[in-house]
C-alpha cells in the first residue's frame, strides 16, 4: 500500500499508528487489518456497520453511469475547486467508485490519496481508480481511522457526512468540497421509478450536519440537462438509494416505456469550505 497513505491511517481499536507488516497494517498493541487482494484494507473499528454501504450491483451501475460523463459538468466544478492540496492528502469520505477522488488527485500531482466507504464493493473500485489512491473501508458515523488534520482536501459526494469527524481530519488550511442534491434532481424520473425524492429539508441538514464548517462555507448552484439513453436511465435507478425498490418487470416495463432519449435534470450544491475561515476554527 502506498506508504504515505499509511503513515495517515490509524488502529480504529486503540487509534495508534499503523504500519504495514507484509499483507496486513499493524499497529503497536498488535491489532492488525489484512490488506486484501484486490488493494484496500477494511479498518471497521468494533462500533462500526456496513447495513448502508452499496451493494455490488449499484457500484457497478454507478461505475458504468459514471463513465459516460453525463455528470461532467460536475466532475469539472470538482476537478477545478480540488487544486491546491498540494504537501498534503485528499480524503474521500463516501468514495464510492473512486471517481471523484481520481479527479482530485489528478489535480494535485504527487499528493497521496484515501478513499473511505463502508462497501467493500466501493472499496475495491476505488483502490483501482488512480496510481495514488488507497482504499480503506470504514463507517462514517463511527470514528473515522484517520489522523487528525490529515487531509489538506476533503471530498464528500452524494454520501453521509459526520461533521466532527470531518473538522477533526481536515487540515486547518485545509479545503472541503461537499457535493449535495437540490430537489430538483432527476425530477423526471422520480414518479416513474418510484425514486427516493429529495428531502426540500436538505439545505438545512447540510448546515447541521457541517457543524461549525458551515459558517466557512460558499456553496455553488450546479444544474445541467442530461440526455439519457435507456441503459442509462437503468444504471442512474440501479446506483442510487431506490435501487431494488421497484420489481424487476416493472422496471422493465417503466425502462421499455421510455422514448430512445430521455431528457433529466440534474441539479446539485457545491459547497466549499476554503482556508479563509481557518484562524476561526482555531
Ligand atoms: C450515493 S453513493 C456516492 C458515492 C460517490 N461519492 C459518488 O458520488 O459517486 C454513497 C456512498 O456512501 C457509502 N456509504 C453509505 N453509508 C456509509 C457509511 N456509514 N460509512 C461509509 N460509507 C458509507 C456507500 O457505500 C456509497 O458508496
Ligand atoms: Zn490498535
Amino acid at each position: 500500500m502506498d506508504k504515505a497513505a499509511v503513515n495517515l491511517l490509524i488502529c480504529p481499536h486503540c487509534g495508534g499508528d499503523l504500519r504495514e507488516n507484509g499483507a496486513s497494517l499493524i499497529c503497536s498493541k498488535g491489532h492488525t487489518a489484512n490488506i486484501a487482494r484486490q488493494g484496500y484494507v477494511s479498518l471497521l473499528g468494533r462500533d462500526s456497520g456496513t447495513h448502508t454501504a452499496d451493494s455490488a450491483e449499484m457500484i457497478a451501475a454507478r461505475e458504468r453511469f459514471l463513465d459516460r460523463d453525463h455528470f461532467s459538468p460536475l466532475f469539472d466544478v470538482v476537478r477545478d475547486m480540488s487544486a491546491g492540496a498540494s504537501d498534503g492528502a485528499v480524503l474521500d469520505i463516501g468514495s464510492g467508485t473512486g471517481h471523484y477522488l481520481a479527479l482530485a488527485l489528478d489535480a494535485n500531482p504527487g499528493v497521496p490519496g484515501i478513499g473511505v466507504d463502508n462497501s467493500k464493493y466501493a472499496a475495491r473500485r476505488t483502490a483501482r481508480c488512480h496510481e495514488r489512491a488507497t482504499a480503506v473501508v470504514a463507517d462514517i458515523w463511527d470514528s473515522i481511522p484517520v489522523r487528525d488534520e490529515a487531509a489538506t482536501l476533503m471530498l464528500n459526494v452524494f454520501a453521509p457526512r459526520n461533521g466532527d469527524e470531518m473538522e477533526r481530519i481536515l487540515a486547518p488550511d485545509g479545503i472541503l468540497i461537499v457535493v449535495t442534491p437540490q430537489s430538483r434532481h432527476l425530477n423526471e424520473l422520480i414518479d416513474r421509478f418510484g425514486m427516493v425524492s429529495v428531502d426540500p429539508d436538505k439545505e438545512e441538514r447540510l448546515e447541521r450536519s457541517l457543524g461549525a464548517l458551515a459558517e466557512l462555507s460558499e456553496s455553488r448552484e450546479l444544474e445541467w440537462t442530461m440526455a439519457l439513453d435507456r441503459e442509462s436511465v437503468r444504471d442512474l435507478v440501479a446506483m442510487g438509494p431506490s435501487a431494488g425498490r421497484m420489481a424487476e418487470d416493472d422496471l422493465d416495463a417503466a425502462i421499455q416505456a421510455l422514448d430512445e432519449v430521455t431528457s433529466v435534470t440534474a441539479a446539485v450544491t457545491v459547497t466549499k469550505t476554503s482556508s479563509e475561515g481557518s484562524e476561526e476554527r482555531e
